[in-house]
């Protein structure tokens, strides 16, 4: 089947990485459909900013609406990127856990039930999460470790994944999960702590640091993970669950460290109480994606960070 006649629905097509696909997906020729709901976890200026370029264009329809509410997916639908949930490894506890079961449990296995009667389904492609490892048994963490989730997030981002397994198994929908790590870059989510270092950065107000700073992530630039997205859809794989992790370990000192090289020496840092939920350290173990999907990632640190500083200087009006 031609592109042109492939019909593609992204779910979370206002966010971070959704924005990105849905920009990748119409540039190479695709029929796209985004679904969001513009949820106030962060501002909707800036989600409606991320869609920007894509409203524009013909070949992209969006629709304002939740997945729970949604009935049917349109017949010619083909692929299905699941990008849309309730994020935030620190603001899943307590009563905020309700928006988290609802947003990435309930509604994900009302996709899936939608999926089943769905024929024309080539692959369902399930966004899922380092934290689903918790602190991982070993390093670098390959998909077949145990998963033991620590924050209240990683528990439903784990239970989305075995109920895209669950509706594999029992009903055949077609899935890939995703596991992403610390995923940075342009629109990168105001909660997350690169966003929220440059801002405070440029502002001139001081930086916090949840716990000494020694802990470290696999970060990941946003178009390696649109990448893995794209390959996920193109190939057809033995296996089903893959990392995708860019290769950049930094703890969060060292992260400070650049970015007072890239933007200013002169930075306040204050070291506050570790957050609860938050893992000590992650790193992938990407080779079943390198062998099975061809995934390579390609960017650096210091190219996303720089990428991400002019994003925040332009959205803010900061210099
Ligand atoms: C990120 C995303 O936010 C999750 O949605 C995603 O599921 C997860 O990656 C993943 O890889 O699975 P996280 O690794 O916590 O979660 O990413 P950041 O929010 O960028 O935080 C990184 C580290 O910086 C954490 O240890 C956090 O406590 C710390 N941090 C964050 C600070 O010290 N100060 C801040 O102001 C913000």
């Amino acid at each position: 089947m031609g592109k042109k006649r492939m019909s593609i629905l992204v779910t979370g097509a206002c966010g971070f990485i959704g924005s990105h696909l849905c920009e990748r997906l119409l540039s190479s020729g695709y029929k796209v459909v985004g679904i969001d709901s513009l949820t106030d976890f962060y501002s909707q200026d800036i989600k409606r900013a991320n869609i920007k370029k894509v409203i524009k264009k013909s070949n992209f329809s969006f629709i304002n609406e939740e997945i729970l509410s949604l009935d049917h997916i349109d017949e010619a639908v083909n692929y299905i990127f699941h990008l849309a949930a309730q994020p935030g490894v620190r603001t899943s506890w307590g009563d905020n856990f309700n928006i988290y079961v609802r947003d990435n449990v309930l509604a994900t296995q009302h996709l899936l039930e939608l999926c089943k009667e769905h024929k024309n389904l080539k692959k369902f492609i399930y966004s899922s999460s380092s934290s689903i490892y918790g602190d991982a048994e070993s390093f670098p963490t390959k998909e077949d470790c145990t998963p033991k989730p620590i924050s209240p997030y990683g528990v439903t981002k784990l239970a989305g994944e075995h109920l895209s397994v669950l509706y594999k198994r029992n009903y055949g929908v077609p899935i890939a999960c995703l596991r992403y790590f610390t995923v940075f870059g342009p629109r990168q989510r105001p909660d997350m702590a690169f966003h929220r270092f440059i801002k405070a950065i440029l502002e001139g107000n001081q930086i916090e640091v949840y716990g000494n700073g020694e802990q470290s992530r696999d970060f990941t630039y946003v178009s390696d993970v649109v990448n893995a997205n794209i390959l996920a859809m193109q190939k057809d794989t033995k296996e089903i669950i893959f990392n995708i992790g860019g290769g950049n370990y930094a703890t969060i000192n060292r992260i400070i460290h650049t970015l007072k090289e890239l933007i200013k020496f002169n930075i306040k840092v204050e070291y506050k109480e570790k957050a609860k939920g938050d893992v000590r350290d992650t790193k992938a173990d990407i080779s079943r994606a390198k062998r099975e999907l061809g995934f390579f990632p390609k960017h650096n640190l210091s190219f996303g960070l720089k990428q991400e500083i002019e994003w925040i200087k332009s959205i803010y009006n900061l210099k």
